[in-house]
């Protein structure tokens, strides 16, 4: 176009980035990349082509690393980790600080990079990705700096394996290394296969910042590469970002490993729009929600739900904007929408919408689309209904499909309708419907009158099928930090023997299980003698199945008022607890000292009365907080309770054990099916008769006795359940976290190791970390 013809038309014209400083700097390389292991760089071996998905020419040869090359990256961050971990945070913060530098001082050839080889319009990777790399750098060389001063209880988890996905590589990169080697870990990287470039423009960034060897080690290739790492033995702990698909492969592979996992995983995120809502700014939000970045965002706001009062002049006023976006070349500053990544993706989306989209109608702008390259039309499917595949798939394209409400009730059940739990957007003007409608959003974040905010500060993460833990904010250190406390190798305990002469009681003395508030005869009619040490009979304890295990969450699912009740009032029922059994004290002592055979009854009561008062104590301490965030607003950071919790109680310790998980759990607004310490199991029955006298709901605490081995399996496969803490052997441990696989629910176990409860380590914020989920709430506030 002339300058003439602009003037003619008023028509933008083009405004080109150029291309030549980064083809230069792939010309550098001679178009050919190696590895970045133990800080230096292997010779290109087997390679693949990563293309510019805009014209479909290759821009350069990437390797794909074998398995060796896996192992040998791994060796130099185990060898690298120690040394690491032992400088100061002061040192790391130093080095952290040198790449946000580097980072700022190549802006320009990174961005241009990252379009090149991913698609996304320039203007996005010029904005924000590369701007928030830098600012993930900086938040985290502030967390090194102040490490030593605010974590000295916590230490670095080892090797951590880090695969991320091909929507914002260098973005993504940030997020997982920057936590990760703040704290004092050493990583394997590996970039998807689509987009590897910033990558290793990264290596070379850390060899310039002065990383040192090993610390960082970057990795390229297929699934296959990310296969190696996941099930490398030397490695500590795994971050993935990918589809829920790859996410539940690499919760089976993990399972019983004993390495920490952390999934980030697709989503379907609803984008309401209540009819009070600036309608102008809600249309402006969906461009940012679902064709930023060609809609291929984990948040993207894929789902519209518009307040019917004003959905045909919404839908109106958003095919107006739809018409006026540009596709094109992605290096042109004046384009919205860019290439998707590859050709695969293209015809994925393309064929997912084929498939589902007569159940709308269908609009697609704007006329003038690239002959060439991979481009797909803006796209906006309304009058979905909500079981339409189009609205429960996430499609990961610029692919927008709607429905109506009429309520506000009826906006939160459909935008729950879902299997995802990653973010959510709310457009109202008005504070008190928008500030009421936020915490029934089953999401991990949530943005308010805003969408597709970012910031290191703010904590992000899904609930549901959109994977477990945070990514930024002091929450997000969770995961690359555990307790630095001692550990021991934990041994079974069994059940006492029956003695040779045993002779079973006449009477019917076996405890119930305890479901829904009420005392329950096990549904399979079995129970089991309890022995003494001294070979009395101490009772009989009911063997909870597969069905019981349905009863006690089918009653904790309908406790669900429970969340909703304040700290205050949760304080003080665990306070009443407390004071009951406290009025018990002596008998408790005397019973389990008959049954464990130990002497240390009375303090292991005491101990339990103690921790009682404790979760009582923190029920309305453990704050949120609200993070200074440079956006126009402020992140909440709400504690909000996980749900429905599955516990199984250690061996040892079987009164102070339960009440160390239950205690804790519903402190927070949890309810929880919890089964008993298995060769122990009378210390729960008799204590759930304190909580019948404690105004404690039913159903809030539903307590099971006997197999673990047999009730691991259904309790952690069980879809309404939310999370699974184990305190009990190993061999659970690892049954759990597979059947955890089907929901994706969190799990926390102990793989073998032993804790002391009656000790300090048996409570404290690690148990009140498990308790809750960190939901960020960005809302306007301020300038
Ligand atoms: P993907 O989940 O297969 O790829 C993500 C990363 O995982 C890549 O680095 C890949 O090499 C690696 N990977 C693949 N298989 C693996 C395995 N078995 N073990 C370890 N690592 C493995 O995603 P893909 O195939 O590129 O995209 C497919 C769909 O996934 C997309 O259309 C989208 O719906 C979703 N997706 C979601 C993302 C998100 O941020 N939530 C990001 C990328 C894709």
């Amino acid at each position: 176009m002339t300058i003439k013809e602009i003037f003619d038309s008023m028509d933008y014209g083009t405004a080109p980035e150029s291309a030549k400083e980064a083809m230069a700097w792939i010309e550098e390389h001679d178009g050919a990349f190696g590895l970045f292991i133990d800080g230096g760089w292997t010779k290109p071996g087997q390679t693949f082509d990563t293309k510019n998905p805009a014209n479909g020419e290759r821009l350069a040869k990437v390797t794909q690393a074998g398995a060796d090359d896996v192992d040998r990256a791994v060796q130099a961050a185990r060898k690298a980790q120690p040394g690491w971990a032992k400088i100061s945070g002061h040192e790391r913060a130093r080095i952290l600080y040198a790449i946000a530098r580097l980072v700022q001082k190549h802006s320009r050839l990174f961005a241009v990079l990252e379009t090149l080889d991913n698609g996304k319009p320039i203007r996005e990777s010029r904005d924000i990705d590369i701007p928030l790399v830098a600012r993930h750098f900086y938040y985290h060389a502030g967390m090194a700096q102040l490490q030593d001063a605010e974590l000295p209880d916590r230490e670095a988890l080892g090797v951590a394996g880090q695969i991320i996905p091909w929507n914002f590589p260098l973005l993504m990169l940030s997020w997982k290394i920057a936590p990760a080697i703040a704290m004092g870990n050493t990583v394997v990287l590996k970039p998807a296969e689509y987009t590897s470039l910033t990558a290793l423009l990264f290596a070379q960034i850390c060899e310039e910042a002065g990383v040192p060897r090993g610390v960082v080690n970057i990795v390229t290739g297929d699934g296959a590469v990310g296969e190696a790492i996941v099930t490398h033995e030397g490695i500590d702990k795994i971050a993935f970002t990918g589809s829920t698909d790859v996410g539940r492969i690499i919760r089976r592979a993990t399972a019983g490993t004993g390495k920490s996992l952390t999934l980030e995983l697709g989503g379907k995120s609803p984008y309401i729009v209540f009819d009070d809502a600036d309608l102008d700014s809600a249309v402006e939000g969906l461009v940012d929600a679902i064709w930023f970045n060609q809609g291929q965002v984990c948040c993207a706001g894929s789902r519209l739900l518009v307040h019917e009062p004003v959905a045909d002049r919404f839908y109106e006023k958003l095919k107006a904007r739809m018409a006026k976006l540009r596709v094109g070349d992605p290096l042109d500053k004046s384009i919205d929408v860019g290439a998707l990544v590859d050709p695969v993706q293209l015809d994925r989306v393309t064929k997912l919408v084929e498939a589902g989209a007569d159940d709308g109608d269908v609009f697609q702008a704007p006329a003038e689309m690239p002959a060439n390259g991979c481009y797909y039309p803006p796209t906006l499917i309304t009058g979905m209904s909500p079981a339409s595949s189009l609205m429960q798939e996430e499609i990961f394209g610029p692919v927008l499909v709607a429905t109506t409400f009429r309520t506000p009730e009826e906006a939160v059940s459909l935008a729950n309708n879902t299997r995802y739990g990653l973010a959510a957007t709310l457009w109202s003007e008005n504070v008190n419907l928008a500030l009421d409608v936020a915490p029934k959003l089953a999401a991990g974040v949530v943005w308010v009158n805003g969408t597709n905010m970012f910031d290191a500060a703010a904590g992000f993460g899904g609930v549901r099928e959109s994977g477990f833990g945070r990514e930024g904010g002091w929450e997000g250190l969770l995961a690359y930090t555990r307790p630095r406390r001692k550990t021991t190798t934990l041994k079974p305990i069994a059940a006492f023997p029956a003695p040779k002469d045993a002779r079973v009681d006449a009477l019917d003395r076996t405890a119930k299980l305890y479901i829904g508030g009420k005392q329950a005869r096990p549904d399979g009619g079995y129970s089991r003698p309890v022995w003494s040490k001294t070979g009395d009979l101490a009772g009989h304890a009911s063997l909870a199945n597969r069905k019981d295990v349905r009863n006690a969450v089918e009653a904790a699912t309908g406790a669900a008022g429970w969340a909703k009740t304040t700290g205050h009032a949760r304080a003080q029922i665990l306070y009443y607890i407390g004071e009951n059994l406290s009025a018990r004290a002596d008998e408790f002592a005397h019973r389990l000292n008959a049954l464990t055979g130990a002497r240390n009854g009375k303090a292991e009561v005491e101990r339990s009365i103690d921790r009682l008062f404790t979760y009582a104590a923190w029920a309305d301490k453990y704050d949120g907080a609200a993070k200074p965030v440079p956006l126009r607003g402020v992140a909440l950071a709400m504690n909000e309770p996980v749900g429905v919790i599955g516990q199984f109680c250690p061996d040892d310790h079987p009164l102070l054990g339960l009440v160390s998980l239950v205690a804790p759990a519903i402190a927070m607004g949890n309810r929880v099916v919890t089964v008993a310490s298995e060769p122990f199991p009378l210390a729960a029955t008799d204590f759930y008769q304190v909580l019948e006298t404690s105004d404690l709901p039913g159903g809030v605490v539903n307590i099971l006795t006997g197999s673990h081995a047999e009730l691991a399996a259904p309790l952690a496969g069980h879809l309404g359940v939310d999370a699974v803490w184990s305190a009990s052997g190993a061999d659970i441990s690892s049954l759990i976290e597979l059947e955890s696989a089907g929901n994706l629910k969190r799990t926390w176990v102990n793989n073998a190791r032993g804790r002391d409860w009656m000790g300090a380590d048996g409570e404290g914020r690690e148990f009140l970390a498990q308790a809750t989920e960190v939901k960020s709430v960005w809302v306007p506030y301020g300038e």
